[in-house]
């Protein structure tokens, strides 16, 4: 299986933060944002990545991910020119999607918990043709939200409904068959002038191929368009990473864990971050702390 990043966008709602640098690359407690998306696909399994950036970013991003070598991943980058909507990116991922399954994950988006990985399993093993993961959240009009017909059988996905007809709230992060790049070119734009990722969505779940996976109390998840969420997100990890003792969104701790990476090549990153207190915490990742 494939991932895609999608890092792209003008990240108005957050100017001026966001005026000379992508909203992606801002930080979340301790960590870039791209990061945390990175290390979903890491969870998921996969080794080769596509990261879309607008094209002014690419050099930065490419400065902060290079290629993947260093924690076992192939990185490379894609661009798109314009916000032409979220279901551009298997579009542009076309030739790097080739026949593979892939996975599509918004580069705003944190997800966290102990049992997000079993539902990523969970979710790899169904294979349905296509799954989305939904979260029970209080203010669903700000998503794609799922609704449910009489017997409780996923319906359609409404995106940003003003009544919502349930409070499950569609995640950035997406599981696709190969043949999502051919649904996704054959869209139109949406009244907002996108092409919509709801719409490959729901053309799945049509055909009787949207899996819908509701993610446990225990998985967190956070995007982040406005100040108020990226304050919000950077106080959770912060929260979260207390309570555990232990990071989350670092690639190196998910590339050991899944045997991609070595000790020594831990150490060895570790070393570049001299006696700062990133690096320090990949020390005693291998070395115990
Ligand atoms: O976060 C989950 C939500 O993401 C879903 O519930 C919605 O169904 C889905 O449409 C999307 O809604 P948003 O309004 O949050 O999407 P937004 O336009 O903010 O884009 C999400 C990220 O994707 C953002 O970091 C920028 C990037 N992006 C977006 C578009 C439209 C691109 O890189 N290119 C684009 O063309």
């Amino acid at each position: 299986m494939k991932g895609i990043i999608l890092a792209g966008g003008r990240g108005e709602r957050l100017f001026p933060i966001t005026r000379a640098i992508s909203k992606q690359l801002l930080p979340v407690y301790d960590k870039p944002m791209v990061f945390y998306p990175l290390c979903s696909l890491m969870r998921c399994g996969i080794r080769e990545i596509l990261v879309i950036t607008r094209p002014d970013e690419t050099a930065r991003f490419r400065e902060l991910l290079a290629d993947g070598a260093q924690w076992g991943l192939e990185i490379s980058y894609g661009t798109q020119d314009r916000p032409r909507g979220i279901a551009e990116a298997p579009i542009i991922a076309a030739d790097f999607i080739g026949e593979s399954r892939f996975a599509l994950a918004l580069g705003d988006n944190i997800f966290f918990g102990a049992d997000f990985d079993r539902c990523l399993d969970t979710a790899i093993s169904g294979h349905p043709g296509a799954t989305v993961f939904l979260k029970d959240v209080g203010q669903p009009e700000r998503y794609g939200v799922m609704s449910y017909d009489d017997r409780g059988l996923a319906e359609r996905i409404v995106e940003k409904p003003a009544h919502p007809p349930s409070s499950h709230a569609v995640t950035g992060l997406y599981i696709y068959d190969t043949d999502a790049v051919g649904i996704a070119q054959s869209l139109a734009p949406s009244a907002r002038g996108e092409i919509e990722i709801t719409d490959v969505n729901n053309a799945f779940l049509s055909q009787g191929r949207l899996g819908a996976a509701v993610l446990p109390a225990s998985v967190s998840w956070m995007d982040m368009g406005t100040p108020q969420g990226l304050l919000e997100a950077s106080r959770a990890v912060a929260a979260e990473q207390e309570k555990l003792g232990v990071r989350i969104g670092v690639p190196e701790q998910v590339a050991l864990r899944n045997k991609w990476i070595d000790a020594e090549q831990v150490l060895r990153i570790a070393e570049g971050y001299g006696e700062n207190d990133y690096g320090r915490y990949l020390h005693d990742l291998v070395r115990g702390g």
